[in-house]
């Protein structure tokens, strides 16, 4: 584009005042907003672009908090804590002091059928809901779509997102109350995850029970000049803002208030990537209420000490996580004095949170921290040609759930069951990957086959909906009243 002989603020201000009769005029607003935090360039193109271009822009200019990115970008070079160093919480952290342990002894059984009889009621009186955290772009596992679509039944092909619309149909069969299901997307997933849910009628599901809500996004500056990149003359590079995007969210999209007039006293909430969450484990939410805990996690002990989980520590009376990309090799391996792993709590991303203590976030503003990670990003230059750097070259801003943890008042750690509850879908390949997780629910279902007393091969392929069974005890019950039978696990369709 040709541009005026004038710097870029009296470009933007000979087009406010009209002076070029070819030039569509600027918003004012607009143009003070970017000359302010020098983000002129946003504009650039501002005159080529049509109506709809131009209206698309703008919306996206005026959705960015520029005060807040430009502050915790310059903060993230003068390396203070924003920018992830974690050199001083890491020094601090302890293990955690206070958690619940799998139960172990007659007494401590005891107390969690108590805890599970307690969160069973609560099912029952429609207390809890679901939150699924789908923004995210999965770009680590390679799959084109959102998460939730991904085929993940070792038999059916069944989707992650079908595995949990069938849980939460059996746990509202099993307890008998309402069971609201909020899906937080990104508008990197938001189109395609609702046509999926249309295309296969909700499994089921209740429609009106299952609501979806959008996180905001976040754009990403070029590292070195802290400048907003574009990924096209109308479009800024924006990505989600990451799961603690959720309390705002929550908030701005009405369901946080929609869900106090229903009742709901309490989130289950869990992330899109693994099949084997027990969706409202009713020991969990059991444990939860029975604590009067704002917000409740679940952890299992790390395999290896640089396993990609955060850590669940204790830093100055606080619960807190540390995420692993702020341990080094040497630190996470770290042993207390009775020579046990201080970073052994593994974060399985699986959180109970009273509604009370959402809106009293909600209530400050909602912003947790803003996270500040380096990224190679894909852009246009101000000759619009488009850049596909090979290094990182840009910073994206990512706002963590876990940060509302050291803001409870009360939080509760809980031991849940790693070989059961925490087999996710992370990578293409080797940990985590669709392999490994399709084999943990083979397995998982061949456990239960031996507890009716129906042993099977180690390579043997076992499906079982949730429809079929939730746990051990319910499979066994229907095989021994004949509602199925072991061919039917083995084969296709699985029979729900
Ligand atoms: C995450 C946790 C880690 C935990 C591990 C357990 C973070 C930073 N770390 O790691 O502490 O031990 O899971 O599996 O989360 N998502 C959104 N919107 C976003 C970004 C992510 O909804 O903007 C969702 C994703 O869809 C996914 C989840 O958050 O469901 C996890 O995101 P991901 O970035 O894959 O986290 P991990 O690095 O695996």
């Amino acid at each position: 584009m040709q541009k005026p002989a004038v710097n870029a603020i009296e470009y933007i201000l000979f087009n406010l005042c009209g002076n070029r009769q070819d030039m569509k005029t600027t918003p004012p607003k607009v143009a003070t907003k970017l000359a302010e935090y020098h983000q002129e360039h946003l504009l650039q193109w501002w005159d080529e672009l049509s109506d709809e271009q131009q209206t698309s822009l703008k919306t996206q200019i005026e959705s960015v908090d520029f005060e807040t990115i430009q502050r915790v970008w310059q903060e993230s070079k003068q390396g203070s804590d924003t920018a992830d160093t974690g050199v001083d919480r890491v020094e601090q952290a302890a293990a955690p002091g206070a958690v619940v342990l799998q139960p172990s002894s007659d007494a401590e059984e005891t107390q969690w059928q108590h805890a599970t009889k307690v969160g069973a009621k609560l099912l029952t009186d429609s207390k809890v809901a679901v939150i699924t955290v789908a923004g995210g772009q999965g770009s680590r596992l390679g799959f084109a779509h959102p998460k939730g679509m991904f085929p993940i039944g070792p038999i059916s092909n069944r989707s992650l997102f079908q595995v949990f619309a069938e849980q939460i149909l059996a746990r509202k069969r099993r307890h008998g109350g309402e069971i609201p299901w909020l899906i937080m997307t990104s508008s990197a997933t938001h189109s395609e995850t609702m046509e999926f849910f249309e295309q296969h009628n909700f499994w089921g599901l209740d429609r009106n029970t299952v609501a979806f809500f959008q996180q905001g996004s976040m754009p990403a500056v070029d590292a070195s000049s802290g400048r907003v990149l574009m990924s096209a003359p109308d479009a800024l590079c924006l990505s989600p803002d990451g799961h603690g995007g959720l309390v705002m969210a929550l908030k701005t999209s009405g369901l946080l208030d929609r869900m106090a007039s229903e009742g709901v006293e309490d989130f289950f909430y869990h992330q899109v990537d693994n099949p084997t969450v027990i969706l409202c484990d009713t020991a969990l939410i059991g444990l939860h209420a029975l604590n009067n805990s704002q917000l409740t996690t679940s952890v299992v002990r790390k395999q290896y000490p640089t396993e990609p989980m955060g850590v669940l520590v204790d830093i100055n009376d606080h619960v807190e996580i540390i995420e692993y990309s702020e341990l080094n090799e040497a630190q996470a391996a770290g042993k207390d004095a009775s020579g046990q792993w201080i970073f052994w709590a593994g974060n399985t991303a699986i959180h109970m949170f009273s509604l009370g203590f959402l809106e009293h976030l909600t209530s400050g503003g909602g912003q947790l921290e803003l996270h500040v990670a380096s990224k190679t990003v894909e852009h246009i230059d101000s000759a619009g040609n488009l850049i596909k750097p090979s290094e990182p070259n840009a910073n994206k801003f990512e706002r963590f759930i876990f940060d509302a943890l050291p803001l409870a008042s009360t939080a509760l750690i809980v031991e849940g069951n790693r070989q059961r509850e925490f087999n996710p879908v992370k990578n293409a390949e080797g940990n985590d990957s669709p392999a490994t997780s399709r084999a943990a629910l083979s397995r998982i279902a061949r456990e239960w086959l031996a507890n009716a007393g129906h042993t099977l091969a180690e390579s043997a392929k076992v499906e079982i909906s949730p429809l079929t069974a939730l746990d051990a005890d319910e499979l066994a019950n229907s095989l021994a009243a004949g509602r199925i039978t072991v061919d039917a696990l083995t084969k296709l369709p699985d029979a729900t």
